[in-house]
C-alpha cells in the first residue's frame, strides 16, 4: 500500500523504513530541511542499530523516499501515519500536542474529495503519544476543515518502540493497539498489517480513548517498577541488604516480572518522564487527580536517584567532590542509543561539575549529542581515557563495553581506586579483587 509518515524523527523514521520493508510505498513528510537531506541520502541522523542499513535499503529500492510537502502526501496515498512529536510544555507538566494539530491541519487542507485517486476513504492514522481526548478532537478537525466531500476518518494506533530496539519493535511488535470508528477502518488497518497478524501478534481493537491511553499507561507502569525497585534499594541501603537478589528473587514470581526491576540512576529518555508527568496533568484537567497523584511519587523517586549518586560519590570521597577527578563512564539515557534527552548520567556528571568536580565524561556513541547541552563538560575518547588521574569512577549509562573493560588496565590509570556502579551491573567482587572500593545502589 502506499503510505506517508508525517515527522520523520525517531519514531517516523522508524516506521517509514520498516514499512517500506514490510513491502508498503511510502513518502516521509520531514519540514527540517537539514533532517530531510539526510534521510533523502539514506542516512539516518540519530544512533540506532539496525535502521541505517534498512534506511538506506529503501531509499535505495525506491520505495522510500522523503519530502516536505502536505500536498504530494495527500496525493500520493490514502493512509497518513502522523509521528511528531508531543514534548513536555515548557509551561506545566502537560504535553505539548501542538505538532500533532499542526501536521492534521497541513493535511486536511490537502486532502481531497477522490483521495489519492485510488477511490477508497483515506485514514490519518495517529501515532504520536497523547493526551486522552486529543484523538477525539483531531477527529473533529478533519471533519471540519477536509473539503466538503472528503471521506476521512482517523485511528489511532500507539507505538512501543524502545530506542535501541526501534526496528525489531517496529517490526515484530508485542501488540498491535488500534483506535478504530468504524468496522472499515480496522479492516483497513488489519490489511495494512496483515504480515504482523500472520506471525501471530495480537491485535487490540478498541476505541480512540483507550488506545491513547493504553500507550500513556504502559509506559507509566514502565516507570512506576523502576520507581518502586529504586525505592526499595534505598531501604536495602538502609539495611545493608541486596537489591539485585530481591529484584531476582520477586521477579521469579511470573506475576511480577523480572523486567524493569533493574535499580540504579532511574529512567531518563524522551518518554517515560515526560508521559508519567502529561498522565497526571491530562487526569487533573479530567478531574481524576488523585488517582494519578502517586505517579508525582514515581517521578520523585527518580530524581532523588540522581541525588543518591551525588552523595554516595561524595562518601566514597571522603569529603567535597569540589577539585576531584571524576569519570562518568556513560552520557546517553540507555544503552544503544545516542540520545541524552533527560538523561541520568548527564545530569548527575552535570550535578558534579556544578560542585566544582572535574568531571570527565566518556560514552561510545553520545558524546556529541551530550556536548551540545552540556558544552561545558570534558569529554574523553575511551573509558580508560576518561578514568586517567581520575578519583572516583560511575558508571552510569550500561553499556556492554563497560561490564567488559579491563580492569587491570583502569586500575593502572586512575588516581585513587573508588567505583559507583550506579547501574548495578558490574562485577563488584571483581573490582574487589582488584583492590577496588567498589559499590552499587541498594548493593552489599
Ligand atoms: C520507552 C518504552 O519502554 C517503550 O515501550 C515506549 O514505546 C517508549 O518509551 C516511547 O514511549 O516511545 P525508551 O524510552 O526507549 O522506551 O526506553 P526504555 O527501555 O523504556 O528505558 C527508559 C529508561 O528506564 C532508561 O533510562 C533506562 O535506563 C531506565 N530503566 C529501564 C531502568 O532504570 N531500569 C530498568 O529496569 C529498565
Amino acid at each position: 500500500m502506499r503510505i506517508s509518515v508525517i515527522g520523520c524523527g525517531y519514531l517516523g523514521a522508524t516506521h517509514a523504513a520498516s514499512m517500506a520493508e514490510l513491502g508498503h510505498e511510502v513518502v516521509g513528510v520531514e519540514v527540517d530541511a537539514a533532517k530531510r537531506a539526510r534521510l533523502a541520502a539514506g542516512e539516518v541522523p540519530f544512533f540506532e542499530p539496525g535502521l541505517p542499513e534498512l534506511l538506506a535499503k529503501h531509499v535505495a529500492s525506491g520505495r522510500l523516499r522523503f519530502t516536505d510537502s502536505y500536498a504530494e502526501a495527500a496525493a500520493f496515498a490514502d493512509l497518513h501515519f502522523v509521528c511528531v512529536g508531543t514534548p513536555q510544555l515548557p509551561s506545566s507538566l502537560g504535553a505539548d500536542t501542538t505538532y500533532v494539530e499542526a501536521a492534521v491541519r497541513s493535511l486536511a487542507a490537502h486532502l481531497t474529495p477522490g483521495g489519492s485517486g485510488s477511490g477508497g476513504p483515506t485514514y490519518v492514522v495517529g501515532k504520536s503519544t497523547v493526551p486522552v481526548g486529543t484523538a477525539a478532537a483531531m477527529a473533529g478537525l478533519l471533519e471540519t476543515l477536509s473539503p466538503e466531500g472528503t471521506d476521512v476518518e482517523l485511528v489511532w494506533n500507539p507505538e512501543f518502540l524502545r530506542e535501541g530496539f526501534a526496528v525489531q519493535d517496529t517490526l515484530e511488535p508485542d501488540r498491535v493497539v488500534l483506535g478504530v470508528a468504524s468496522e472499515r477502518a480496522e479492516a483497513a488497518m488489519r490489511e495494512f498489517y496483515a504480515p504482523m497478524a500472520q506471525r501471530g501478534t495480537p491485535f487490540v481493537v478498541t476505541d480512540y480513548a483507550t488506545a491513547e491511553l493504553v500507550k500513556v499507561s504502559a509506559n507509566a507502569f514502565l516507570a512506576t517498577k523502576i520507581s518502586f525497585v529504586n525505592a526499595v534499594g534505598e531501604v536495602c541501603d538502609a539495611v545493608g541488604a541486596d537489591v539485585v537478589a530481591l529484584a531476582d528473587a520477586i521477579g521469579h514470581d511470573a506475576r511480577i516480572g523480572r523486567k524493569f526491576l533493574n535499580a540504579g540512576v532511574g529512567f531518563g529518555g524522551g518518554c517515560l518522564p515526560k508521559d508519567i508527568r502529561a498522565f497526571q496533568h491530562r487526569a487533573g484537567e479530567l478531574g481524576v487527580e488523585e488517582a494519578m497523584s502517586f505517579l508525582s511519587q514515581v517521578d520523585t523517586i527518580n530524581q532523588r536517584q540522581r541525588q543518591r549518586v551525588t552523595q554516595i560519590a561524595k562518601e566514597l570521597l571522603g569529603s567535597e567532590v569540589s577539585g576531584r577527578r571524576i569519570a562518568v563512564w556513560g552520557a546517553a539515557f540507555k544503552p544503544d542509543s545516542d540520545d541524552v534527552r533527560d538523561s541520568p548520567a548527564l545530569d548527575v556528571a552535570g550535578r558534579l561539575h556544578l560542585r566544582g568536580a572535574d568531571v570527565r565524561v566518556y560514552d561510545p556513541e553520545a558524546t556529541e549529542t551530550a556536548r551540545v547541552r552540556f558544552p561545558t563538560l570534558t569529554y574523553a575518547a575511551s573509558a580508560i581515557e576518561a578514568a586517567e588521574g581520575a578519583d572516583l569512577v560511575l558508571h552510569l549509562t550500561e553499556w556492554k563495553e563497560f561490564r567488559t573493560v579491563d580492569i587491570d588496565a583502569v586500575t593502572r590509570v586512575v588516581a585513587g581506586r573508588r567505583l559507583l556502579d550506579g547501574r548495578n551491573l558490574l562485577d563488584l567482587d571483581a573490582w574487589r579483587a582488584a583492590g577496588w572500593q567498589a559499590r552499587g545502589l541498594g548493593r552489599r
